[in-house]
C-alpha cells in the first residue's frame, strides 16, 4: 500500500509539474519547420472508456495515457499499446477496421518520436489538422490538452513535456454524437471518427508570427493604383519587433513594427497594371514572405475582391455567375475521409469537368489541402461550419463551440483568395433562439474578416401550391441569400414549371442545394424513382425553373458524388449511401451529369 501511495504522489507531482497548454492555431502550418507523425499508430478500442474512468466513472490517474508496463511479474496492467493493432494516421477508423464501420465511441491511439531537447529559444508544438470529434492528448503521460470539434486544426505547446530520446504521444478520440455538439446528434453524413488529418511536431521560435492576413482593398475597376493591407499578430505581446513583408514579383519590401499587443500592420500601394488579380480564369498567386526578428513564414497568396451590388455578385468588380457543385469530404473511391492533395485533385477535377468555377465544401471545413488545391486550380470556395439542423441554440457551450470552429476555419483560410463565402449554418429551424445564435456568429465572422461574404443555407419557408416565398429573419445578417430546395425529390417534379419564387431581399441568390438520387446503372422510365433517367429529368426540370429566378447568382447542386450516410438504408439502392451524386461512389458519371454540364457550358 505504501508503494502505491508513493507512486500516486510521484504521479501527481509529475502531472502537476507541467501545465497543459493549447495555444492559438499557428497560421500557415505548411510553411513551418515540422516533423510528421503520420504513419501507423497503435490503437485500442475502448467502448466503456475503461482507459479514462474508474468503475465509479471518475477520471482515473491510472489511465491508458500512462502507457504503463508491468515492472514486476505480478503487476496487473490490462492494456498494452505496443501489442495492439495499428492503423494509418491520418485516417478515419471506420474504413480501416471493419469492426469499427458503425462504431461511435472512444478509440485510443499511440505513437512515439525522437527528440533532442531543450532546443535553444524555441517552442515545440503538437499540431493536429483535425480529430473527430472530442480529443484528449498526452505527451509522456502529461495531458497536453483537450479539443472539441471534428474539422478544424489545433495545436498544443508541449515544449516542457518533452524528454531526450523517445517521446510518447497518446490520443483519446471519442466521436459519440451529442445533442449539444456542433454538429448535433443527427446529420446526413457518415460519422467518420479518429485522427482524420495530419499530425505534426512543429518547431517555432519563442516569439513567432501567430497569424497574418493580406487583403486587397476594393477599388474602382479602372483605379490606377491598388492598396493591399497586411495585419499580423505575434504569439506574445512584444512591442518593437520589425516585420518585413516581401513580394518580389511586385517589387515589394516594406516594414512595420509591432505594438504592445504584438500587432503590426502596413499598407502597400501597387500600380494596378503591375497586379495580376486572382480569378478562376487566372488563379495567379504571388510568393510572399513575412519575417519578424525571430521568425519567417512563406506563403503563396492571390489578390482579388469579392462583393455584392444589389443582386449582383462581383469578383474583381465584375459580375460572376457561380457554376458550383456541393462536395462532402470523402475519398473519390471507396469512401472514408479525404485528407490529401491527391483526393482533392480528383474531386476538384470532376467538378472542373462539370464546368464548375465554384464548390460548396459541405457541411464542415474541409482539409487545408483541398482548399489550397482548389485555389491552385482556380475554383472558388464556400466554406461552412457544421451548424446543421437542430442545434442546441440556448446552450452557451454549444455557441462557444460553434464560434470556436468558425474562428479556426477563418483563421486557417483567411489568406486563400478562392474562399469567398463563410457559411454559418445549414437548414436550421426558425426560432428567436436560432436567430440570436446565428446573428452572433455572423457578427463574429464579420469581425474576423470583413473582406468575404457571409451566407447560410436557408429553407424555403412557405410554398402555397406554386408560390415559394423565402422568408428568413437571418436575411439581414447575410450578404448572399442561399437556400436549399428539392422540387422533384421531396416535392413533385411536374410542379417545377409552375413554380414561382419570391425572394424579397435585394441580395444575390444562390441555390445551395437541389437534386435527387439515382443508383448508377439503374435505368427505366423517367418517372421511376432511383433510375438515372429520373435524376436526369429532375435536373432538366429544375434548371428550367431556377434559371428564371431573379437575382440568381449561382447554384451548388447536391451533390458531386454519392456519399456514405447512416440515414440512407434502402437495401439494393442506397446501402448506406446518399445516392444524389452526379458520380457514383465508384466514380461513374450518371446521366444527370451531362444535363448540368450542358447548362454550365451556356452559363460561361
Ligand atoms: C439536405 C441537407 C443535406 C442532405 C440533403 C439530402 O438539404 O442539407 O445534408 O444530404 O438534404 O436530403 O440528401
Amino acid at each position: 500500500m505504501k508503494n502505491k501511495i508513493l507512486l500516486s504522489l510521484i504521479t501527481v507531482m509529475m502531472t502537476v509539474a507541467v501545465e497543459a497548454q493549447e495555444v492559438p492555431q499557428v497560421a500557415n502550418i505548411m510553411s513551418r519547420e515540422t516533423m510528421s507523425l503520420n504513419g501507423d499508430w497503435h490503437y485500442i478500442v475502448d467502448v466503456q472508456e475503461e482507459g479514462y474512468y474508474d468503475y465509479r466513472m471518475n477520471p482515473t490517474r491510472w489511465g491508458f495515457f500512462r502507457n504503463a508496463k508491468p515492472q514486476k511479474p505480478e503487476d496487473l496492467i490490462e492494456y498494452d499499446f505496443d501489442k495492439a493493432a495499428t492503423m494509418r494516421i491520418p485516417g478515419d477508423w471506420n474504413t480501416q477496421d471493419e469492426r469499427l464501420f458503425f462504431y461511435e465511441g472512444t478509440v485510443w491511439f499511440k505513437t512515439s518520436f525522437q527528440a533532442q531537447v531543450p532546443i535553444e529559444n524555441c517552442r515545440t508544438l503538437l499540431y493536429f489538422g483535425a480529430v473527430n470529434y472530442d480529443c484528449r492528448v498526452w505527451v509522456n503521460g502529461h495531458e497536453a490538452g483537450h479539443h472539441i470539434g471534428g474539422f478544424t486544426p489545433f495545436n498544443f505547446d508541449v515544449t516542457d513535456m518533452l524528454q531526450n530520446g523517445e517521446n510518447t504521444v497518446i490520443v483519446k478520440v471519442d466521436n459519440k454524437r451529442k445533442a449539444e455538439a456542433i454538429p448535433t446528434q443527427i446529420f446526413d453524413w457518415w460519422n467518420y471518427g479518429g485522427i482524420t488529418r495530419d499530425v505534426l511536431v512543429v518547431k517555432v521560435p519563442e516569439t513567432y508570427i501567430e497569424n497574418y492576413k493580406l487583403e486587397l482593398q476594393k477599388a474602382d475597376v479602372n483605379a490606377k493604383q491598388r492598396e493591399i493591407t497586411m495585419t499580423a499578430h505575434l504569439n506574445k505581446p512584444e512591442a518593437g519587433q520589425t516585420l518585413t513583408l516581401t513580394i518580389p514579383e511586385l517589387k515589394v519590401k516594406q516594414q512595420c513594427v509591432t505594438d504592445a499587443e504584438g500587432n503590426a500592420s502596413l499598407t502597400l500601394r501597387i500600380p494596378s497594371k503591375r497586379l495580376s488579380l486572382w480569378s478562376p480564369d487566372n488563379p495567379k498567386r504571388y510568393s510572399v514572405t513575412l519575417a519578424s526578428d525571430h521568425d519567417v513564414v512563406a506563403d503563396s497568396i492571390g489578390f482579388r475582391t469579392i462583393e455584392t451590388r444589389g443582386k449582383q455578385l462581383l469578383l474583381n468588380g465584375k459580375p460572376i455567375f457561380l457554376r458550383g457543385i456541393s462536395i462532402h469530404e470523402e475519398k473519390p473511391f471507396g469512401g472514408g475521409r479525404a485528407n490529401c492533395t491527391a483526393d482533392a485533385h480528383t474531386l476538384l477535377s470532376w467538378a472542373k469537368e462539370l464546368g464548375c468555377n465554384f464548390v460548396r465544401l459541405a457541411h464542415y471545413p474541409h482539409n487545408e489541402y483541398a482548399v489550397r488545391e482548389a485555389e491552385r486550380m482556380g475554383i472558388l470556395v464556400w466554406s461552412e461550419i457544421p451548424c446543421y439542423w437542430t442545434i442546441s441554440w440556448t446552450n452557451p457551450d454549444t455557441y462557444k463551440n460553434a464560434e470556436r470552429q468558425l474562428t479556426d476555419m477563418i483563421r486557417r483560410d483567411q489568406n486563400r483568395a478562392n474562399v469567398i463565402i463563410w457559411s454559418i449554418a445549414n437548414e436550421t429551424p426558425h426560432s428567436a433562439e436560432r436567430d440570436l445564435f446565428l446573428s452572433r456568429l455572423s457578427k463574429h465572422a464579420r469581425s474576423l474578416d470583413s473582406s468575404r461574404l457571409i451566407s447560410m443555407a436557408m429553407e424555403v419557408t412557405s410554398a402555397s401550391n406554386y408560390k415559394n416565398r423565402l422568408q428568413d429573419n437571418m436575411n439581414e445578417y447575410v450578404d448572399v441569400i442561399s437556400f436549399n430546395q428539392y422540387i422533384g425529390w421531396y416535392r413533385d417534379v411536374n410542379d417545377a414549371p409552375k413554380m414561382e419564387w419570391e425572394i424579397p431581399y435585394d441580395k444575390p441568390v444562390i441555390i445551395s442545394e437541389f437534386g435527387g438520387g439515382a443508383k448508377a446503372g439503374l435505368h427505366g422510365p423517367k418517372n421511376q424513382r432511383w433510375t438515372e433517367e429520373f435524376q436526369e429529368n429532375l435536373y432538366r426540370e429544375n434548371i428550367g425553373m431556377i434559371d428564371k429566378i431573379d437575382g440568381l447568382a449561382g447554384t451548388t447542386p447536391w451533390i458531386l458524388k454519392d456519399f456514405r450516410s447512416p440515414r440512407r438504408v434502402l437495401d439494393g439502392i442506397q446501402d448506406y449511401y446518399n445516392r444524389k451524386g452526379l458520380f457514383s461512389d465508384n466514380g461513374e458519371k450518371k446521366k444527370a451529369f451531362y444535363v448540368l454540364q450542358e447548362w454550365y457550358e451556356k452559363k460561361k
